[in-house]
């Protein structure tokens, strides 16, 4: 729809949006279903590793897709953009990671 009805540009925004969306509630998802291995119970095994088997991966969608809709965000509104965001360029895996490379995004302009 945003592609039919909007500039390539907006569109884009519209695809980030949408993808921070879903990636916030898989992770969301994938760490529920990671306390809910760690209670035990007849699926805690199955549970547990297919949680480990995502995790790490989930945590890069998450982080990397907030890094880039930030950045297509402050490209819009006319500021410097940091593209690929530092995210990227630094191979976030965590939080905490995350939060760092957006502190540093001025060393990357
Ligand atoms: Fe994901």
């Amino acid at each position: 729809m945003a592609i039919a009805k909007a500039e390539p540009a907006a569109a884009e925004l519209v695809a980030a949006e949408c993808v921070v969306l879903a990636e916030t509630k898989d992770h969301q998802n994938w760490e529920l279903i990671g306390r809910v291995a760690d209670q035990g119970g007849p699926h805690a095994k199955v549970l547990k590793a297919a949680h480990d088997a995502v995790e790490e991966d989930e945590d890069h969608h998450l982080y990397h897709t907030m890094g880039w809709c930030r950045e297509l965000w402050i490209q819009s509104l006319g500021m410097p953009a940091v593209l690929p965001p530092p995210e990227e360029e630094r191979k976030v895996e965590t939080a905490i990671g995350a939060a760092r490379a957006e502190h540093a995004r001025d060393d990357y302009l």
